[in-house]
């Protein structure tokens, strides 16, 4: 089984949550390769993946950050049926659009024709309350039961 996470990060934040994403599948006995996408020379690196999950976070007014924009557009091209995914990030409550590119990236995956059986997992800042970890383990349990 070959699973990936991908994720942009500027402060950390989405790290960490990716970091404890890929503990919690570890805890399950699943391994999940983790990339940087301003690691990546081109945006095939998903195209031998089973499994993948995007970690995003939200900038300007619900913008896209400027690293993920050439992977939002290249990924909108391919077919990626058969594949399961799941999309995750991080955001504040104080700015209107509350991690909205967690939604737009789904949508955008959607168009490839792979499968998300999760919701989409959204966290303030970090993950510091009941409710963040319950969803945490929701996201944890469909994704992996989807595999
Ligand atoms: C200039 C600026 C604009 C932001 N705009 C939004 C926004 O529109 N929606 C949102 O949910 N969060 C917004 N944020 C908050 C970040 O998404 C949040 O701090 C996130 O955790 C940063 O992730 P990172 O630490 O992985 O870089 C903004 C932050 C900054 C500094």
């Amino acid at each position: 089984m070959n699973i990936k996470l991908v994720y942009a990060s500027l402060t950390g934040n989405t790290e960490m949550l990716s970091d404890l994403i890929i503990e919690k599948f570890e805890e399950k006995g699943l391994e999940v390769e983790k990339l940087f996408i301003e690691d990546m020379e081109d945006f095939d690196f998903l195209d031998d993946a089973d499994a993948f999950i995007v970690a995003t976070y939200t900038y300007g007014e619900g913008e896209l950050p400027d690293e993920m924009e050439e992977f939002f557009e290249a990924i909108g091209e391919k077919d990626y049926s058969g594949k399961i995914y799941g999309v995750i990030g991080t955001g504040d409550t104080i700015y209107e659009q509350y991690c909205v590119c967690v939604d737009q990236f789904d949508e955008q995956i959607e168009k490839t024709g792979a499968t998300n059986p999760t919701e989409n997992l959204k966290i303030e800042i970090e993950a510091d309350t009941d409710e963040d970890f319950e969803n945490i383990e929701k996201f944890i349990e469909d994704f992996s039961a989807a595999l």
